[in-house]
């Protein structure tokens, strides 16, 4: 008995320990396929990726370079995330014909709205070049030489590289520069909208419930991609057709449970599975905190103005959430890494590293990295900290300073590369500007800026400040600048950038805010960023041999490489969790939580009338569950992160399951160290999908266009 016991708690703990990591799909034979085939996968890695025969890599694009999307009809329909497609949302949107708020549905193909800029990736084939790349290279004396030589090769093998015309080529490094792999791709420019829920389902919960499990967002939009006649890539044309992809994933609507097998194939962005202790260290006490602080700051300005004003809301909302959304997540990030003793678990694994390096002789090569590290994390920490607040501040919260910052970098341009291209680079200004402005309201950014200003003055190390930020007064400074720049509208924007080289920069150099981001970006130019970047290219290297040390001494660990924007494969089961004591959280939500949460007429949990009657009659079509409930949303121990939204989650036979958006909030750390314990990736079921589609939209031309997978008591009905 007691045997069995132990027996038990030694399978349970292999199976747990057999989840987390970011795979990539050309090399799951071994020791993947057992794992996966062990937790219940039906299908072989050759169907997930084959280079010669359709697999399901090819039914899963890259979604204009941000987010996962998948293909679920013969004829190109692509679904996403509602919160992937919302710029593109938001675009077809006015006040007068909001899609945003009441949703858009395309009942035929000529309702499509085409997306001016949105592309879609597919990959053709991966192969390892790391040999090339690394030609030459490791002889060469320094660090900065030896990224100089690889970059060299990396344009050389790209452009020699064998591929179709309208095929691409993009080699990215793995495990640190490691490892060096090239992908074939195919990049499609006309992709239409087709539909998408109104943000009472597509965004219900909003930012209140943003990272937080149990969740009740329908999170898709679908959009379809067109191609020319011969089914390849080409612009937006009328004469397009409907793009026929590869592979395409049936949808299942028989549901899961608690312990099925999933995957999630996707384009994770950007992890730190590897980092020192000391780097978590400074993310923990010093990097996230000042991050959260600045947010924090402008995110209170613009919610204020934003529940007042419906014509600023439609302006902020996507900015709003883009800037919310990483606010939130480091909050909980900060949490989950120091209540899981993430910093001690890595010095201790630290400790046994160096104990291996001793062991193995190999003291030459490894012996001094953890020092060093520990040495270069702290000489870098005041240079950190005052390039993140550089970065919050002045690149990306305050719109005032970005834009100024264009004008700088415009002014640089002049001084580098002369007239000819300062008028290239003004006349891009000139229209991508457009954009910014038309989403820009000066009230709302010159409130932001006083809170960010004084922050920056007070906060960020003030030895790399310039003057004009010494003894500042927010308020007097603010009001000055924004009662006569002309950077406040377009109009004076583009009368500043009219004339010649010359004319312009001497306008530009007039003006009091453009004068104040010039100081601001000359001090950090000369006081911040070359002991920043030197330090950095140093732990860049050490990084990599300490990622090549990791793989030597722990040869029996799984170690995945950190996610960098390319094709993987994360696999796990369906579970809930305990994010803290005496609560136990399970893995399904329903529709019934849209109704518990539901607030008439607020913004952020408001709910359809046609989405309560549909609940109140219990009209659920072909999709309830066998309980006669409508399942929601679900959660698993699939390791994904940003980049992952939108992507395909697959049942056992590669059927689809559920789309990927996001994680839970104990969880979020899982960018620095997963848990399986408590880290988690959030669904929605593609039931609640269906019936969207199906009952809520009454988009049955998309429906008839899927290959759905009944459960066998369904059939008949
Ligand atoms: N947290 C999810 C992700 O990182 C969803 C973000 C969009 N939703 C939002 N409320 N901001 O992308
Ligand atoms: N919501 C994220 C995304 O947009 C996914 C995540 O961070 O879990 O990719």
């Amino acid at each position: 008995m007691k045997f069995l016991k132990l027996l038990l708690v030694l399978v349970v703990f292999q199976v747990q320990a057999q989840q987390g990591g970011m795979w990539i799909p050309s090399l799951l034979k071994g020791t993947n396929e057992k794992e996966m085939k062990a937790l219940g996968m039906k299908i072989s890695a050759d169907a997930i990726y084959s280079a010669n025969n359709s697999s399901l890599k090819d039914a899963v694009p890259h979604f204009d370079g941000g987010c996962t999307a998948e293909m679920i009809s013969p004829k190109g329909l692509l679904l996403t995330n509602h919160h992937c497609g919302y710029d593109n949302i938001q675009s077809h949107s006015t006040v007068e014909n909001d899609y945003l708020t009441n949703g858009f549905w395309a009942y035929k193909m000529e309702d499509e709205l085409p997306n001016k800029d949105l592309t879609v990736t597919f990959i053709i084939k991966i192969e390892d070049v790391t040999t090339k790349i690394f030609e030459g290279v490791l002889n060469l004396p320094t660090e900065s030489d030896k990224q100089k030589r690889i970059q060299q090769n990396i344009a050389a093998v790209s452009k020699s590289f064998q591929k179709e015309a309208w095929q691409d080529v993009m080699i990215r490094a793995f495990y640190d520069g490691n490892q060096y792999l090239l992908f074939v791709t195919e990049n499609f420019k006309d992709v239409r909208l087709v539909g998408a829920p109104p943000s009472s389902i597509g965004k219900f919960g909003s930012d209140t419930d943003n990272w937080v499990w149990p969740r009740h967002t329908g999170d898709f939009s679908l959009f379809r991609v067109y191609a020319d006649k011969n089914n390849r890539p080409a612009e937006y044309s009328k004469d397009n057709v409907p793009y026929q992809p590869k592979h395409f994933f049936p949808v299942s609507a028989k549901g899961i449970q608690e312990n099925d097998f999933t995957m999630v194939m996707g384009y994770p962005g950007r992890t730190q599975e590897y980092l020192p202790s000391f780097a978590v260290e400074q993310i923990v006490n010093d990097l996230n905190p000042a991050k959260i602080e600045i947010r924090d700051a402008a995110l209170k300005v613009q919610d204020g103005f934003m529940r007042k004003d419906n014509a600023i809301k439609i302006q902020y909302a996507s900015k709003y959430a883009g800037v919310a959304n990483y606010w939130k997540k480091w909050i909980g990030e900060t949490k989950g890494l120091k209540k899981s003793n993430a910093v001690a678990i890595k010095q201790d694994f630290e400790k046994k590293f160096q104990e291996r390096v001793n062991k193995a002789g190999k003291q030459e090569e490894y012996g001094t990295i953890l020092a060093d590290f520990e040495k270069n994390y702290k000489d870098i920490r005041e240079y950190a900290i005052a390039r993140d607040y550089f970065t919050e501040v002045v690149l990306r919260n305050s719109e005032i300073l970005s834009f100024g910052y264009r004008l700088y970098q415009l002014e640089q341009v002049y001084n580098t590369r002369g007239e000819q291209a300062f008028n290239d680079r003004k006349n891009n200004l000139i229209s991508g500007f457009e954009g910014l402005y038309k989403d820009y309201s000066a009230q709302v950014d010159e409130k932001v800026f006083e809170q960010l200003i004084n922050l920056y003055a007070t906060k960020s190390p003030k030895q790399f400040l310039p003057e004009s930020l010494n003894n500042i007064n927010a308020s007097t400074l603010t009001t000055n600048i924004f009662s006569s720049s002309k950077l406040t509208n377009y109009n004076g924007l583009k009368e500043v950038l009219n004339g010649d080289a010359k004319s312009v920069l001497d306008k530009l150099n007039q003006d009091p805010a453009y004068q104040l981001v010039k100081s601001i970006a000359e001090s950090y130019q000369k006081n911040v960023a070359p002991k920043s970047d030197e330090i950095n290219l140093k732990n860049i290297a050490l990084q990599r041999t300490y990622m090549k040390g990791i793989m030597e001494f722990f040869p029996n660990d799984r170690i995945f490489p950190d996610a960098n924007s390319t094709l993987r494969v994360t696999y796990g089961k369906v579970k809930g969790y305990k994010p803290s004591d005496a609560v136990y959280y399970e893995p399904i939500s329903y529709l019934d939580g849209v109704i518990e949460k539901y607030v008439p007429g607020d913004y952020e949990f408001d709910v359809p009338k046609k989405l309560i009657d549909l609940y109140n009659a219990k009209d659920y079509g072909r999709y309830a569950d066998k309980n006669g409930k409508m399942p929601l949303g679900f959660i698993a121990t699939n390791h994904t992160t940003g980049g992952n939204s939108g992507s395909p989650a697959l049942d056992a036979n590669g059927n689809l399951i559920g789309l990927n958006f996001d994680r839970v909030w104990e969880g979020t750390m899982s960018d620095i160290y997963y848990s399986p314990e408590i880290c988690r990736n959030i669904m929605v079921d593609t039931r609640y999908i269906l019936f969207v589609i199906d009952k809520f939209a009454g988009a049955k031309n998309l429906i008839e266009e899927m290959t759905i997978v009944y459960p066998k008591s369904q059939k008949t009905k």
